[in-house]
Parts: structure tokens; C-alpha cells; sequence
């Protein structure tokens, strides 16, 4: 029995905070464990071209990166295939076909792509390749006939993109070699969109307000020091707010079951006045150490080997270069053209 097939991946253009952890890479790890799925996960590199075009050296040190970031959350390679895109040219002859049946009106439309567009300020130089990009997502998601893509909420627009592309595919050559995708979304709306230490609306590289998977402790221990709290809460006998406050905020999302009854017990404490901030730090370092040390540590053991995870890479991309090859021969003759 074929089991469902899930694909995922992430644009290397550097390497993977704890709003990527807690937005989707602790999830991926347990829908691996679960043994239900057939599941692909790939670093997007020519998409990362797309609006990185003259910086290829960050994407190439970043793809490294993004898979050391993988394997020490716990991804596993005998159960996951770990691919590279660039590796596996049958995307790009996909992306061609598609390209015939999307309009570019329809292109411009895309929402996410629409506010990334101004969000970059790409004006008259916007790249061919960014607008596209959604189609060639398309090809990524349909040359392994995913079920399954779990992503982030920004991706839904993608996911619709992609289903719209199957239907008129499978439609205009009478066909069902195109699977339809479901998007999987997180459940938890505040872990999906975890916000910066400085209560910025988003964790994000460009604003300097994350703590990244390969922090080492002391730097892990600093950031969280320099946390937003209530900037009203002056003496330790004030009281203090919760709402807004990051070093709550984050318990919320990283305490566990067990953790919930002293989450409570310090919140009440803070805002009736007497609890300190570094109290509360303190007892968040703990909390996040819990979950990074073991994720630090089996990432400085990868490291050592950097030819290993490339060879993790090569293999996994063989792998999925048969998977999109066999689509992409029976998209062909769905189209008529294969001729010998
Ligand atoms: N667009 C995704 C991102 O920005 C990366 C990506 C590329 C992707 N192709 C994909 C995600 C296919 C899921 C499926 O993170």
C-alpha cells in the first residue's frame, strides 16, 4: 500500500530560528515519527535565486546551513528524503509547461507575492523569475504528487496557486496525472507566527530579533535577558503586565503540559507586583535550554562533517530526481509530446 506523500521545504537564504521551530519544524519531526507518510523535505535554492540572484554564495553556505539546522531537530534521512531543488532539473522543465497555463494577470494577483513585491521595493527591476515563482512552486509540489504541504499561513496563496494549476492541467489534457495538494496550516495561530525578542510582530533575520537553532548558550542566555517585557515595570514590588510581555508570551508557547501550573503561579505573582524580570528570564532560558541544548548539541556533532550532509543531500536528491522524473514522463505524453 502507497502511503500518502508529504512535501515541505524552506528557502535557504540563512539559517533557521525558533519561529521556524515552533511554526513548523517541530511538526514536520512529528509527522516523521508517525511512519504515515511517504515525506520529502528540500531546501528551495532556485527560489531563494529568485530574489537573490547576485548573493548565490549566501544561498549555497545557507543550504548547508539550513541542513544541519535539519538533521539537528531531529529530522532523519532513513526516514525523510533531504533534497536540494537546483539538483533536480525535471522542476524547471515542469515549470515550463505550467507557465502556458497560468496568465500573468492571474501571477500579479497572488497576495503573498504581491505584498513581497513591496515589501522589497523591486519597482521596474522586479525579476521575471520572482513573479513566476509560484509556478514553479507548483512544480516542486506536483512532481511528487504530494498529498500533503505543510506550511506556513503567508503559503496559502501558493497552495491555491498550485491546486488551480492541477485542475486546468488535468482538464486541458484530459488527464489525472496531477494530484490536488491540501495544505497543512499551524494550529496554534501564536506559534505560527512567533514574534521577535524585541515584541516585534515577527522573529525575522532583518530585524535582529531571533534566537537561531545554532545560538550557543551564553549568546541564547543574553538574548533572552534583552527581552521586551513591560516597560512599566520599573521596581520588583510594581506590577506588571503580561499582555505584550515576550517573556510570557514565549513560556505560553514553549512550557510544556507539566510546566502549566508554575506558568500560572508567575504570572499572578508579576502582575500582582514582587516578581522580578530576571526571575522570569531566568526560569525562560530554562525552558528554551531544555529544547535547544539537545538540538545544539547534535549539531555540533553534524558539523564536524560537513561532507557527510552533502552526501546526505546527493543521495536524497537522486532520490527524488526518479520520483519527478516518472512525472514528468507521464506529463509529457498526457500533453502528446513525447515523440520517440
Ligand atoms: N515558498 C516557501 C518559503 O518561502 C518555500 C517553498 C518552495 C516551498 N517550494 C515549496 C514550500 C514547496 C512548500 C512546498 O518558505
Amino acid at each position: 500500500m502507497t502511503k500518502p506523500i508529504i512535501l515541505t521545504g524552506d528557502r535557504p537564504t540563512g539559517k533557521l530560528h525558533l519561529g521556524h521551530y515552533v511554526g513548523s519544524l517541530k511538526n514536520r519531526v512529528l509527522l516523521q515519527n508517525e511512519g504515515k507518510y511517504d515525506m520529502f523535505v528540500f531546501l528551495a535554492d532556485q527560489q531563494a535565486l529568485t530574489d537573490h540572484a547576485k548573493e548565490a554564495e549566501i544561498i549555497k553556505e545557507s543550504v548547508g546551513n539550513v541542513a544541519l539546522d535539519y538533521l539537528s531537530v531531529g529530522l532523519d534521512p532513513e526516514k525523510v528524503t533531504l533534497f536540494i531543488q537546483s539538483q533536480i532539473p525535471e522542476l524547471a522543465e515542469l515549470t515550463m509547461y505550467y507557465m502556458n497555463l497560468v496568465s500573468l494577470a492571474r501571477l500579479e494577483r497572488n497576495p503573498t507575492v504581491k505584498s513581497e513585491i513591496a515589501q522589497k521595493g523591486f519597482g521596474e527591476s522586479l525579476p521575471t523569475g520572482f513573479l513566476v515563482y509560484p509556478i514553479s512552486q507548483a512544480a516542486d509540489i506536483t512532481a511528487f504528487k504530494a498529498n500533503y504541504v505543510p506550511v506556513g499561513n503567508d503559503q496559502k496563496p501558493m497552495i491555491e496557486q498550485t491546486r488551480e494549476i492541477v485542475r486546468s492541467f488535468n482538464h486541458t489534457y484530459q488527464t489525472d496525472v496531477l494530484v490536488e495538494p491540501e495544505g497543512i496550516y499551524p494550529e496554534n495561530e501564536a506559534a505560527g507566527r512567533l514574534p521577535g525578542l524585541d515584541g516585534n510582530a515577527k522573529m525575522s533575520k532583518s530585524l535582529g530579533n531571533g534566537i537561531y537553532l545554532s545560538d550557543d548558550m551564553d549568546t541564547v542566555q543574553k538574548k533572552v535577558m534583552s527581552m521586551y517585557t513591560d516597560p512599566n515595570h520599573i521596581r520588583v514590588e510594581d506590577p506588571g503586565q503580561i499582555e505584550g510581555n515576550m517573556v510570557f508570551y514565549y513560556l505560553d508557547i514553549f512550557g510544556q503540559e507539566n510546566d502549566k501550573a508554575d506558568i500560572a503561579a508567575m504570572k499572578e505573582h508579576y502582575q500582582k507586583g514582587g516578581l522580578g524580570d530576571v526571575k522570569t528570564k531566568r526560569y525562560l532560558l530554562e525552558i528554551l535550554e531544555r529544547e535547544l541544548a539537545p538540538i545544539r548539541e547534535r549539531r555540533l556533532e553534524y558539523a564536524q562533517d560537513m561532507g557527510q550532509i552533502f552526501a546526505i543531500l546527493k543521495e536524497g536528491s537522486e532520490k527524488a530526481r526518479q520520483a519527478a522524473g516518472a512525472t514528468l514522463a507521464d506529463v509529457k505524453k498526457a500533453m502528446g509530446i513525447h515523440y520517440f
